[in-house]
């Protein structure tokens, strides 16, 4: 499998809590899975899994500062989920990206890559794209004028997860139900998260999502779908 990376149209829809958890989900089935947090924007990933980083990072790799190893560090609570972080920051190539991909896809079985801008990703060197939107018309029309650029710039697969989603979801222009959203984006769905109160804890706390609850089995599908299983979405 190649390079994930998660995008959406608009900020705030949830890519780096769904990248975590997605990420955390692959680790737990027994994938090496490696989520790499590039530096255009703050760092997130390392709050939300509760983790204390190497004081390297993409940056410090990519100016030569440093190994990739020494860049990379386990996330304990998960054995087999690795995180390398934003570090220095510098500004960011997409050929360079896709070198550095390539070199640790001999590594990992499954690379997450969140934090990145549409300008800097190396489109064509990653193998899915996905696209996290809530079910509100302003992400919704966001995330269809990105996908519609992503696919004109090569983009192999686009996969769409709607997250946040209340228990009634009021309907949006052009776009009546799930269905209506996934024609706008142009991506078959992979997931559909819950508006999680705990999801939102454990993500601010950098405590991990409680066991058996609806939210870590949504993940729990997700991870088996991403690996080829055929699952039930959980959530209508
Ligand atoms: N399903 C959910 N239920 C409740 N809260 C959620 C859910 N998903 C995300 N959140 C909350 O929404 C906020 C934004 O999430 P997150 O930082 O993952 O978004 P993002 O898309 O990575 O943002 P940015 O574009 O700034 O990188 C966080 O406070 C997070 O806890
Ligand atoms: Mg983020």
């Amino acid at each position: 499998m190649k390079s994930i990376a998660m995008c959406s149209g608009k900020g705030g829809t949830g890519k780096s809590c769904v990248a975590t958890y997605v990420a955390e989900a692959l680790a737990r089935a027994g994938q090496k899975t490696l989520l790499v947090e590039l530096g255009e924007d703050s760092r997130s990933l390392d709050l939300i899994l509760g983790v204390t980083t190497t004081a390297f990072g993409v940056g410090d790799v990519l100016s030569g500062v440093c190994e990739i190893e020494e860049a990379i560090s386990p996330v304990d609570r998960t054995p087999g989920l690795f995180l390398m972080p934003p570090g220095a920051e510098i500004p960011l190539n997409s050929e360079e990206i896709a070198d550095l991909l390539r070199k640790l896809e001999k590594e990992y079985d499954y690379i997450l890559v969140d934090g990145a801008r549409f300008q800097t990703l190396p489109v064509k060197a990653l193998g899915l794209f996905l696209m996290v939107t809530t079910p509100d018309s302003l992400s919704v029309r966001a995330c269809a004028d990105l996908s519609r650029r992503l696919y004109g710039k090569g983009a192999k697969e686009i996969r769409l997860i709607i997250n946040d989603v209340p228990p009634r979801v009021p309907p949006i222009e052009g776009a009546e139900d799930f269905d209506g959203i996934i024609d706008m984006i142009g991506a078959q769905l992979l997931g559909v998260i819950p508006q999680s109160p705990k999801l939102r804890y454990s993500a601010n706390s950098g405590m991990p999502l409680d066991d058996y609850s609806l939210t870590l089995k949504v993940f729990e599908h997700i991870a088996a779908r991403l690996m080829g299983r055929r699952m039930p979405l959980l959530v209508r």
